[in-house]
């Protein structure tokens, strides 16, 4: 066995050097489908192997079936970053290899986990009064928050939500049997209130920030008529969410404060490594209701709530520490300073978009995404989306609005530069030419 030491070094170098030069290499992986596998042994090693063989199947094998999310030219779906803190720290947590289970099983974490939760509860500008907790994903958040609402209102069994919703409610509501209802959206494809009908409905999922137009609900409408009907809200931001570090953006996060329940991704625009997702709730003693569940096996005297009372899972990972080390490695004002750059960028897009003849924007810009497409057909403009991808030099995606086929440019990542945005348009300019 060589040494802790040795091999850390080495994977900390193979680390930073290929964050140097993520940019260089073909963004969109260029792989087929069964490519990698069929590169790799088919049963396990009998004798030990060193770690440095680890790293060069990682450079020989694996690094072509990757698609690079830490690329600066990633521009698909929700960009997100990996940042220095972030991964240092996901490197102490398997470390410590915490397993909270219980606060005695790890006070640190828990501990850490709901402090860091109300850290951003406050940079986000959400009223006391959220308790919160990390998830894996938005996915099981929502699904943890409806399972909540079923219990409260067992007689209903309806789940409402815009036609834009991710399709995480429809996995929540098909795992929970709960019907989901999908309400038509306006020509800015929000959820139109007018049309809601919750007198069946156990919640409703509004969100700030969908994922095909990142388009926002109108929350505090929503929110009066959740009031009414005893509906439960719940409020995905998963994306949007970091936006509200930035006081001039938080006007979009009118009546959120009034949710039930909220989603926030920071492994989406926050710097933190996948996965993070802050889940709070002005109704941790609801979710304790759902979630409580403690064996005779695991029962002690402490005076404190187990986070795996209020959540799905037993066993948690210490992800508080990889979010508290990007809390405080940028500080208020470092994840300010991005997000105003990325938005900067998104808008600078936009403006080169509608500069142009031939193209247009589909949508409402909000934040750091730009829907938009060239003139054509659904079928040219989905042939320009693989020729610009096919080309390695930047990842795009798309969304369906309404009957449209729209091309999305999501500006997310802290290594982008107002370079790669440029060519990013350069490379759909060239390819729509050539089309
Ligand atoms: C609005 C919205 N909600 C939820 C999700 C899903 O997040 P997760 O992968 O954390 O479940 C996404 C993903 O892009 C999203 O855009």
């Amino acid at each position: 066995m060589s040494s802790f030491r040795d091999d850390g070094a080495l994977a900390l170098d193979w680390v930073a050097s290929y964050l140097e030069r993520a940019g260089e290499l073909p963004v969109l992986s260029q792989v087929e489908p069964g490519q990698i596998r069929a590169a790799l042994p088919a049963s396990p090693p009998e004798e030990p192997e060193p770690f440095e063989a680890v790293l060069r199947d990682l450079d020989d094998v694996l690094l072509p079936g990757v698609t690079h999310w830490q690329s600066p030219r990633f521009f698909a779906y929700f960009a997100t970053t990996g940042s220095e803190p972030g991964i240092l720290a996901e490197l102490l947590i398997a470390g410590l290899n915490q397993v909270g289970i219980l606060w005695r099983s790890s006070p640190a974490l828990q501990e850490l986990e709901e402090l860091t939760l109300d850290w951003l509860r406050q940079l986000v500008g959400l009223p006391a009064g959220f308790h919160g907790h990390i998830e894996d994903t938005a996915s099981t958040g929502v699904l943890a928050s409806l399972a909540v609402a079923r219990m409260l209102h067992p007689d209903r069994r309806v789940v409402v939500c815009s036609e834009h919703v991710h399709s995480l409610a429809d996995k929540a509501a098909r795992l929970l049997e709960l019907e989901l209802r999908k309400v038509p959206v306006d020509d800015q494809f929000r959820l139109r209130p007018e049309l809601l009908e919750l007198n069946d409905a156990c919640a409703v999922v509004a969100t700030i920030g969908t994922t095909g137009a990142a388009a926002i609900d109108p929350v505090p409408a929503i929110a009066d008529r959740c009031q009414t009907t005893g509906a439960w809200l719940h409020v995905d931001a998963a994306y949007a969410g970091a936006a509200a570090v930035c006081p001039e953006l938080r006007h979009h996060f009118a009546g959120w404060d009034r949710a039930d329940s909220i989603t926030v991704n920071p492994h989406k625009w926050l710097g933190v490594p996948m996965d993070c997702s802050a889940l709070w709730t002005r109704r941790p003693e609801d979710f304790r209701r759902a979630f409580s569940l403690v064996p005779e096996f695991l029962q002690s005297s402490d005076d404190a709530v187990n986070l795996s009372e209020v959540s799905i899972p037993l066993g948690r990972r210490f992800r508080a520490l990889k979010l508290w080390a990007v809390l405080r490695c940028y500080g208020r004002a470092g994840l300010q300073e991005r997000i105003r750059e990325h938005v900067r960028l998104a808008a600078l897009f936009e403006e080169w978009v509608r500069g142009e003849p031939a193209w247009e924007i589909v949508a409402p810009r909000h934040f750091s995404l730009v829907c938009f497409r060239r003139e054509g057909s659904d079928a040219e403009n989905e042939r320009l989306l693989e020729r610009v991808n096919d080309s390695g030099e930047v990842f795009i995606s798309h969304a369906r609005l309404g009957d449209r086929y729209a091309l999305r440019l999501a500006v997310g990542n802290f290594r982008t530069s107002e370079d790669d945005v440029r060519t990013a348009w350069d490379v759909l300019r060239r390819e729509a030419s050539a089309l």
